[in-house]
């Protein structure tokens, strides 16, 4: 991989000694401004961007993802390599193991999700056949089994709209509906990107069983606390894709 890579995530992906001449940058673009790093790892040039904005601030439904793609888009990023939780829909994505997503179900509400709306090109429908890159993909892949990590590959992520988490019947609309997996960022990241024509894949952290698929009601803290369970492998696994 050897063109410019831009990792999104949460804050622990870059606290390693890893990498080298980290630098703090503050992108203005015309969606508003957008802090981010970056970092060298040997030979290659790395962007670092944590989604939710500096310390978490932003819930799902309130981050700028037109702000974050385009900031990442003009600094030079072709490749874009997102990290997102998940609640698994479907039982055989086991919690504590990745996934690769392959698909989406777009349930949000009225987020901003595309760039063509105030140009003069007219009307513009993007491509949605393969949303998520294949190439980038093959390297995640190879770097899982190099390091011996478990990763499903492929997988349909719905995205709800947030913050709440979802009743257990619309999760059994949803798994009827076909869908693996559920989060709440993916979307319209991943559609952002495509218009921006980068290569971006996703990686789903599988944090939980998602609402009546769990015995147990669901809470922000188990999310968290199996995410940082997965936190060693993820960077083990980023480490092996730098090196690819
Ligand atoms: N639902 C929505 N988003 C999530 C979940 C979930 O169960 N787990 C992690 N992010």
């Amino acid at each position: 991989m050897n063109s410019k890579i831009a990792i999104i995530g949460g804050t622990g992906i870059y606290h390693g000694d890893i990498f080298s001449d980290m630098e703090d940058i503050k992108a203005d673009t015309p969606y508003g401004i957008v802090y981010l790093k970056s970092a060298r790892y040997k030979t290659k040039d790395i962007l670092f961007l944590e989604r939710h904005g500096k310390g978490h601030a932003l819930a799902p439904h309130e981050v700028n993802y037109r702000a974050n793609i385009w900031a990442l888009h003009s600094l030079g990023a072709k490749r874009v390599i997102a990290t997102a939780a998940v609640g698994a829909i479907n039982t055989e994505f086991q919690v504590g193991s990745f996934a690769l997503v392959d698909d989406f179900i777009d349930f949000t509400k009225g987020r901003k999700s595309t760039y063509f709306e105030e140009t003069n090109e007219g009307i513009v429908h993007i491509d949605m056949s393969a949303p998520y890159c294949p190439d980038t993909r093959k390297y995640i892949i190879k770097a899982a089994s190099n390091e011996n990590i478990k990763i499903r590959n492929g997988g349909i992520y719905i995205c709800t709209e947030g913050p709440r988490f979802e009743t257990k019947a619309e999760i059994r609309a949803y798994a009827k509906m076909g869908a693996d997996m559920v989060g709440m960022t993916n979307v319209p990241e991943v559609i952002l990107a495509r218009e921006k024509g980068l290569c971006y894949a996703a990686i789903a952290l599988i944090t939980n069983y998602a609402a009546g698929v769990s015995k147990t009601p669901l809470t922000h803290k188990e999310v968290i606390d199996n995410m940082n369970l997965m936190s060693g492998n993820l960077k083990k696994l980023m480490a092996s894709l730098l090196e690819s």
